[in-house]
């Protein structure tokens, strides 16, 4: 697994068409995002057999639950011997902690290395207005993600995911060791979506993040494997 890297986003509805996606790529393994839909559509047998492809995976369930349960669960997806998975801050430094630990003793007993755990600090789904008004929590959504990624570095994680945008910001108040893996990436001049604070590949470069994910720009390209070299070549 490389320290930097462009991550594919499998959003897919089932396994039929990831496969299908994934067969296009015949001269590399891109390092690929399996997330909640294909995760629970499909089971857990979509990431054994994306991972027996030769593909590092980045298992992106979000966990937020109390410590035990967590810890629990991590202890069985460390066993799918997945790279990279996460969690969500608001679930306090003793989740996290008690993530971390679960992942750790299951990648032990599998004789697997340790994925590397991140955390989500605040969605970037959930503007500055609606997080202080539904979620009571009065303060400046930037100081909320800074100081949640400082409980997960303290809680002994490896990083975040955030906007390239706060990518910078966390790279100052957590150290530049301190992983940034950011989606919102787009073209100019191309379509945003659902997307609304965006970047392009180099400015992702220039601020400094580690891990760029990309869905769309990449999966409904007509040449998807042109458009992840263009991603790449623009990052790496
Ligand atoms: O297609 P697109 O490039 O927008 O895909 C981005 C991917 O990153 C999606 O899988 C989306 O769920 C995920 N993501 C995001 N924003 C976050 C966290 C995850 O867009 N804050």
């Amino acid at each position: 697994m490389k320290q930097k890297d462009v991550i594919i986003a499998l959003d897919f509805k089932d396994k039929a068409e990831t496969l299908a996606f994934l067969d296009r790529f015949t001269e590399e393994k891109p390092f690929v995002k399996i997330g909640m839909e294909l995760f629970y559509g499909e089971g857990p047998d979509i990431v054994r057999e994306i991972k027996a492809r030769g593909h590092s995976i980045f298992l992106d369930l979000k966990l937020h639950d109390i410590p035990m349960t967590v810890r629990k669960a991590m202890r069985n997806l460390a066993r799918l011997g997945v790279d990279m998975t996460n969690v969500h801050a608001a679930g306090t430094a003793d989740m996290m902690k008690a993530a971390l630990e679960g992942l750790r003793e299951g990648a032990q007993e599998a004789g697997l290395p340790c994925a590397k755990l991140i955390a989500v600090t605040q969605l970037t789904s959930t503007s500055e207005e609606r997080m202080q008004r539904e979620l009571l929590i009065n303060a400046p959504i930037n100081d909320t993600i800074i100081h949640y990624a400082k409980n997960a570095k303290e809680a002994g994680l490896c990083g975040v995911v955030c906007s390239p945008l706060e990518a910078a910001m966390v790279k100052e108040a957590c150290g530049k060791e301190f992983l940034t893996v950011t989606p919102g990436i787009r073209y100019p001049g191309a379509g945003v979506q659902d997307q609304v604070r965006v970047t392009s590949p180099s400015d992702a470069k220039e601020i400094g993040t580690d891990y760029i994910v990309v869905g769309r720009p990449i999966t409904a390209a007509e040449d998807p494997v042109a458009a992840y070299h263009r991603v790449c070549g623009d990052f790496l």
